[in-house]
């Protein structure tokens, strides 16, 4: 049986007080069980105060976005060792925001994957098509390049120690769910792809479902053979929305 992961991405939202008053709401009402892990993905400025809050609870941190570089000239960025520092355990890569609005690529993002791993981060790489791919029947092709540029530049063994999710961009934000058969349909794919070459691994490796996930539909989407937990954006961001999803992981 795979674990649950609940995690919160909060994208660019909150203050110092926001973002504490949250973490508080949801390490008070942290369901009782297990079975499940919660998550929560803060802005950059906030990971070192978060980090501190949540100590000894059963949130764990992550980061939203890392650099492909160790360190140096690149102003800007931070380096997957920093998230480390400040108690990072996770981070997001290749998030569809950062694919689309930044123009990161399948390739960058496979090489932010292995500088999180070198540094003992777990990446959450993301894959999803968008509206028009889906509707061009292409879903498929889509998401194995950009799992495939991962695996083929890091090999499948990485996944011993990563997680996917799958956003299918139209239903990011959006309030449009991806229903629980068409998300499984996806996920069990992904899972094969990852079988083809290493089965053993691909029993073991987490995929979550983003895209709308809140607490009236994640029941109908945990309860999906493959799909493992929820990468959740909009119902993070209040503690109540994101401990409803917490409840329905611990129901499982
Ligand atoms: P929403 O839950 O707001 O659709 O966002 C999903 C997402 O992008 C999480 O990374």
């Amino acid at each position: 049986m795979r674990e649950i992961l609940v995690a919160g991405n909060w994208k660019m939202n909150g203050s110092t007080a926001a973002g504490e008053a949250l973490v508080d709401g949801i390490i008070a009402g942290v369901p009782e069980g297990s079975g499940f892990r919660l998550l929560v993905c803060p802005p950059f400025p906030y990971l070192a105060s978060i980090a501190t809050k949540i100590s000894g609870s059963k949130v764990s941190l992550g980061a939203q976005n890392v650099s492909e570089h160790a360190s140096g000239a690149f102003t800007g960025e931070t380096a997957s060792a920093m998230l480390k520092d400040v108690g990072c355990e996770y981070v997001i890569v290749g998030h569809s925001e950062r694919r689309a609005i930044y123009g990161e690529t399948s390739e960058q993002v496979a090489a932010k994957f292995q500088a999180a791993q070198a540094a003992g981060l777990i990446p959450i790489l993301c894959v999803g098509e968008t509206l028009d791919e889906r509707e061009a029947g292409t879903t498929q092709n889509v998401i194995d390049e950009q799992l495939n540029a991962v695996l083929n530049a890091a090999g499948v063994d990485v996944f011993a120690a990563a997680i996917i999710a799958y956003e299918p961009v139209w239903a990011i934000g959006t309030g449009k769910t991806a229903t629980p058969e068409e998300a499984q349909d996806v996920h069990r794919h992904i899972r094969a792809r990852v079988a083809e070459r290493n089965s053993d691994l691909a029993e073991k490796v987490q995929i979550l479902y983003g895209g709308s996930m809140k607490g009236d539909n994640a029941p109908g989407l945990l309860s999906m053979p493959d799909i493992d937990g929820g990468l959740i954006g909009g119902a993070s961001l209040k503690a109540n929305d994101f401990l409803a999803i917490a409840e329905a992981a611990a129901q499982i």
